[in-house]
């Protein structure tokens, strides 16, 4: 049997990548792989219930260290739950958002150091990192306009941040993509939604040689 992968989407807020994880596991779904589809914060009972600590209230209720902090260990509760029990049963395991989003969200945007989570991580997961990341990059703006209209208010702590933190954001995400250009996929995410699912089976497909299909709709 093959090994199944690990795939990551990544990517500021409203990029699409709640969307592309739909249409994406439709698509493993045509070609009857196994897949299970999860995100961070959460993924887990113990992840799920750390999200509702950090998505939600006023912007600076935490302060970023003990915002990264919780990030990681809902991480460490996530793959220790969910991840690696999928991964062992031979299911792929396709993840929105993963430690990316901690390295630029709290290390490089709020400015706690990437150096010492890069640390911890190791601590905490050795060199377990996801086989393939899809980085959804679009300019901060086209992505908050497209929160704004999706009329949530809920889990929009991280919206409220001001375009500055986003614009950081989007940096950091660059920067990371250069450092890891074998993991990291960067895919314009202003094309329309079935623009991008089909670059991302061309990414998946050419990564683990599979033959999956674009999907119309999920
Ligand atoms: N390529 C696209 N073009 C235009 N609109 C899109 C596209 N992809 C998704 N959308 C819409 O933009 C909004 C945000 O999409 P989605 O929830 O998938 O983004 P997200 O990256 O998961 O957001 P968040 O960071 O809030 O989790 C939704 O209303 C969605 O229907
Ligand atoms: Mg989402």
């Amino acid at each position: 049997m093959r090994k199944p992968g690990f795939i990551t989407l990544e990517g500021g807020e409203g990029a699409g990548k709640s969307t592309q994880v739909r249409l994406l596991a439709a698509a493993f779904s045509a070609a009857g792989l196994g897949l299970c589809t999860t995100r961070e914060p959460g993924g887990s009972p113990g992840g799920e219930a750390i999200r509702g600590l950090v998505v939600n209230g006023a912007a600076d209720k935490w302060h970023p260290v003990t915002e990264s902090l919780l990030f990681m260990t809902a991480r460490y509760d996530h793959l220790e739950a969910k991840i690696n029990p999928a991964l062992a049963r031979g299911e792929w395991v396709l993840c929105d958002r993963f430690y990316d989003s901690t390295y630029v969200y709290q290390g490089v945007a709020k400015a706690v150091g990437t150096a010492w989570l890069d640390q911890l991580y190791a601590h905490l997961f050795g060199n377990q990192a996801p086989d393939l990341t899809l980085l959804l990059d679009l300019p901060p703006s086209v992505g908050l306009a497209r929160t704004a209209s999706r009329g949530n208010v809920d889990e929009s702590r991280f919206e409220s941040m001001g375009l500055e933190y986003h614009e950081q954001l989007r940096a950091g995400f660059h920067a990371l993509a250069t450092k890891y250009p074998e993991r990291i996929h960067s895919i314009d995410a202003t094309q329309s939604a079935s623009h991008v699912h089909a670059a991302i089976v061309s990414a998946v497909n050419a990564r683990f040689g599979l033959a999956l299909i674009p999907q119309e709709s999920a």
